[in-house]
């Protein structure tokens, strides 16, 4: 089973999926944990480019295909022999990301995007089970990137307008897929959120 997590950076993603681990562990569940971009040695490296700074006059078409060659690679070397021995694999992003950025971010074509994400999905045999997307107003997760104390990366060097337009894009990608994806209130204090997150989880997928 795949169950993967979106919203904007910032959004509480990554506390989410450490308390949705222990959670599924505590049940007996074998359990792993994926970023992307990234993930194995190969899509670090792209992640790398990708992130880095020094990187401000990349391109989007270079940035797309970038993002899709992490995933291509993260999907036949690390999920497809995790889903065959039997794990739950938790992906901090995934397909969704890359619409909602590349797509209703930086402008490409949405069919285009959605072309490469089945591709390197194997036809979508590979999509998620099951998305949550952790809902949270683009001023206060960027309010709360910029006071982490960590250095924003290149993605974060963006213009407010940009994660205005991923966050639309989100509430659009989960509108148009409402099987899929589950939409979290992220404003909530995270044991809250969690809280809201199992109880629909439990009601839309058999553990
Ligand atoms: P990261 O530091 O992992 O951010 P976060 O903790 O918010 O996930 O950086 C990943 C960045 O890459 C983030 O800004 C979102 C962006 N991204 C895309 O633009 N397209 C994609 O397909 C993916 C997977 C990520």
């Amino acid at each position: 089973m795949i169950i993967s997590f979106e919203g904007l950076d910032g959004c509480g993603k990554s506390t989410q999926i450490i308390k949705l681990k222990k959670y599924l562990e505590s049940l007996g569940k074998k359990v792993k944990v994926l970023r992307e971009p990234g993930g194995n040695s190969i899509s670090e490296k792209i992640r790398d480019i990708l992130l880095d700074k020094k990187n401000l006059n990349m391109v989007f078409e270079t940035e797309l295909l970038l993002y899709l060659s992490s995933r291509a690679q993260l999907i036949k070397e690390e999920i497809i022999p995790l889903l065959e021995s039997n794990h739950i694999v938790l992906l901090d992003r995934f397909i969704d990301s890359t619409t909602a950025y590349q797509g209703y971010g930086r402008g490409l074509d949405i069919e285009v995007i959605e072309n490469l994400n089945n591709f390197v999905t194997l036809n979508g045999k590979y999509i998620p089970d099951l998305t949550f997307f952790i809902s949270l107003d683009p001023k206060v997760s960027l309010n709360r990137v910029t006071t982490r104390g960590e250095e924003i990366n290149r993605m974060e060097t963006a213009k407010f307008e940009f994660f205005e337009k991923v966050h639309e894009g989100f509430q659009l990608i989960q509108q148009k897929n409402p099987n899929r994806m589950i939409k979290i209130d992220g404003s909530l204090e995270p044991n809250e959120v969690f809280e809201s997150l199992k109880g629909k989880m439990e009601k839309r997928i058999k553990i």
